[in-house]
């Protein structure tokens, strides 16, 4: 193969006109004019058009007839000017075409599962073959063929330059590439762990990193000073569209450093990388505690591409003559809603009404709106004649209304509700009335969380127990004061979206031994779980910080991509399977009698003869092998049993046990922890009789129930036969 010579399909260009080329790629689609042959020719480059002509090369295009989509092919021609008026606007090497004098085909392909092909041969001609069209199962079954699509690999091309943005950057500012391992302990980001059983030290687990906090933490103390690290994490967690069991951070750590730091060099990485997608960032980011978020915005990842910030009115509604609002403030709660600019006219009446108070509101766990128009500078609503005209006025001056305004309001004997409810209003408000602006890119800090929250009554930490609290003189037995404390944490949201979070962290072993006290992690625990962690801390630790940056987030929203899967190259579904490879699958037993995850078996169960490849699904056998009965098996044990069974009855009893064995391969989740094995039927007590010489009977007295005798036997009727 002659690659030195190659060309790249998408780089052909007039400049070659004349020059004899030599291509090597797909077939991305054909055109046959009768006395013409057209194809379009893919490589990760670009598509080219090469035309096949019987006068210039009989057997070229002989040869040529016999294409189809996605073979695999070398072609030999020379690039020529298109003719005026044949140009493909839609092709970056619109302007040429390879007039072929040579063809071989290096491989074929089947009949596809779907269209790959995204560019029209012809100008003007629609195509909709995009991703969008195409069911996302089926995608990401046959991925090898998704990404072979010019959008798809646009995508992973763009994300190899974010990464390479990110290295170069990072390097410049000396941080050096450390990775740290898969196999490690538990760490505690909050979501279930992937374990990963020892065979060498059977009954232990490794579990996968949910991230490599403690690790980047320990490479500070090992003087590292400044770490970074793309960084694969897992997590089982329950899935949303913008997760993924298994995803990718930008993990950073860096020494003697303070918040500042951080900010200051994430921000300028943040528009360096958004920069890749021709994406302005604005800078200074701003800053907002998480009290203002959940006040203003009632989420801690606000959406700052559009206004509507919360306004409290319940201060001016306290002795209202509208009864449900005073008793709602006389239960403590609140009353609370946001103004929407100018949308008077398209939010009707009706609409208000049975849209938003009767259906919306509610599916967001809400009891109801409150909505008021500003119409010739008054309120207008249902039940705007409950209040009065100076309640009025100071509502209208509380959400700085204007004329043709619409106000929306929530009350709840919950604030918490009232924060939820509205958020979700606010987001949908925007959305439905087309609010946010196309193109914005709103990014923000959110600071001051909480250091602790109560899950269940029980306090847990609300990022991780390393992240440094705002002061550390608090009592971990006082559940009040430590609910109290804040933290010194960051996380960066843009659009609403949670793109990454971090912390300075605690160096020191006092501290840090509070706060897993306060977290209810006696020593002993504590020991077991983090005493490497602990140890490390005693001996030297510098003040540090760090950040992980979600880089499927990132990558996605650079791209505008609809979701993280679209920009990882092998992600896992909806339900955390990956369908290419089907993984997880069920493993051969006598893998599992390895690892010892068979109680009651040493070492590896033997290996039944008989093993059959279960075949999965159309795209052939992948491997997966289960142990089946074979008829002759269910014969033998017919036969153990004493029982006559017939050819039929062996075959349903063969096919009944083999969906019972297919059905346990699926139960992986099997629990057998604690389970004694079973070695007898019989409660034990039962079994043995005490060993005392009882009466003897008589042998007629002994027989006398049985249906039929001989001298002294009773008859049994004949079962075994054969
Ligand atoms: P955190 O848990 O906030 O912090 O994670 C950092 C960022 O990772 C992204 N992310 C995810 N992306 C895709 N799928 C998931 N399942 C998923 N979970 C998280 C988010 C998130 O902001 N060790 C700390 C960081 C630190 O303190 O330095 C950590 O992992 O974008």
């Amino acid at each position: 193969m002659d690659w030195r010579e190659r060309f790249y399909c998408g780089e052909l260009s007039q400049t070659q006109a004349g020059k004899e080329v030599l291509l090597m790629g797909w077939v991305d689609a054909i055109r046959d004019h009768g006395k013409l042959l057209f194809i379009h020719m893919r490589d990760v480059r670009g598509i080219v058009q090469v035309v096949f002509n019987p006068e210039t090369s009989a057997d070229c295009y002989r040869k040529a007839s016999s294409l189809k989509e996605e073979y695999v092919v070398e072609v030999r021609g020379e690039v020529a000017a298109r003719e005026r008026g044949t140009e493909n606007p839609n092709l970056e090497t619109g302007g040429v075409e390879v007039l072929a004098r040579d063809l071989s085909i290096l491989s074929r392909a089947k009949p596809l599962p779907f269209q790959i092909s995204e560019k029209a041969m012809v100008y003007g001609e629609e195509v909709q073959t995009g991703p969008e069209h195409v069911d996302e199962e089926i995608r990401l079954r046959y991925r090898y063929l998704d990404l072979r699509r010019p959008s798809m690999q646009e995508i992973l091309l763009k994300r190899n330059e974010i990464y390479k943005c990110i290295r170069q950057y990072l390097d410049q500012l000396q941080f050096i590439e450390v990775e740290t391992p898969f196999l490690t302990k538990s760490t505690p980001e909050g979501a279930r762990d992937y374990l990963v059983p020892s065979r060498v030290h059977q009954g232990r687990f490794y579990a996968l990193p949910q991230s490599p906090q403690l690790f980047k933490q320990i490479l500070m103390m090992s003087g590292m000073d400044r770490y970074y690290q793309i960084a694969r994490c897992f997590r089982d967690e329950d899935l949303r569209p913008n997760r993924q069991p298994e995803f990718t951070q930008l993990d950073l750590e860096a020494s003697f450093i303070d918040e500042e730091f951080l900010y200051e060099f994430i921000e300028e990485l943040a528009v360096r990388m958004f920069s890749v997608g021709g994406i302005d960032l604005p800078r200074p980011f701003p800053r907002i505690t998480y009290e203002e978020a959940m006040t203003r915005y009632g989420t801690d990842r606000p959406d700052l591409r559009f206004g509507m910030a919360f306004q409290d009115a319940t201060d001016i509604l306290e002795l209202t003559g509208y009864k449900v609002f005073r008793k709602i403030i006389q239960a403590g709660g609140l009353i609370k809603g946001f103004c929407v600019r100018g949308q008077a006219k398209n939010l009707s009446k009706n609409i208000l009404q049975n849209e938003y108070t009767l259906k919306i509101v509610p599916s967001f766990g809400g009891q109801g709106m409150t909505w008021m128009k500003v119409l010739d500078g008054k309120l207008e609503s249902n039940i705007v004649q409950f209040f009065t005209l100076t309640e009025q006025q100071a509502l209208i001056g509380r959400f700085r209304a204007q004329e043709g305004d619409v106000l929306m309001m929530i009350a709840d004997t919950s604030p918490e509700t009232v924060h939820r409810v509205l958020s979700d209003l606010r987001l949908h408000v925007a959305h439905r009335l087309g609010l946010v602006q196309e193109g914005r890119f709103s990014p923000l800090w959110v600071t001051h969380f909480p250091l602790f929250e109560l899950k269940d009554g029980v306090l847990s930490s609300r990022h991780h127990p390393f992240t440094m609290p705002d002061r550390v003189d608090f009592d971990p037995q006082n559940k009040d004061e430590c609910l109290e404390l804040h933290s010194r944490a960051y996380d960066l949201v843009v659009n609403g979206e949670e793109l990454g979070g971090g912390s300075i962290r605690i160096h020191d072993t006092d501290t840090q031994k509070k706060i897993f006290h306060a977290l209810g992690l006696g020593p002993a625990e504590a020991e077991e779980k983090f005493g490497f962690f602990l140890r490390a801390l005693e001996y030297g630790a510098p003040p540090h910080g760090g950040l992980a940056l979600g880089i499927d987030r990132v990558v996605a929203m650079i791209l505008g991509a609809a979701s993280i899967r679209d920009v990882i190259a092998f992600p896992k579904n909806r339900r955390a399977l990956c369908p290419l490879s089907r993984a997880p699958s069920p493993v051969d037993q006598s893998q599992l009698g390895e690892l010892g995850l068979f109680k009651g078996s040493e070492g590896p169960l033997p290996r039944r003869h008989g093993t059959i490849p279960v075949p999965m699904g159309a795209s052939g056998p992948a491997g997966v092998q289960l142990e089946r009965i074979s008829e002759e098996e269910v014969r033998h044990v017919a036969k153990l049993a004493r029982l006559k069974i017939t050819k039929a009855e062996a075959r349903t009893y063969q096919k009944e046990l083999n969906a019972v064995l297919e059905h346990f391969a699926t139960l992986q989740e099997l629990d057998t922890e604690g389970i004694e094995p079973m070695s007898h039927v019989l409660d034990m007590k039962n079994v043995w009789r005490d060993d005392r010489p009882g009466k003897s009977k008589k042998t007629d007295s002994m027989l006398q129930n049985a249906p039929e005798k001989e001298s002294a036997y009773f008859k049994v009727p004949r079962i075994l036969e054969g």
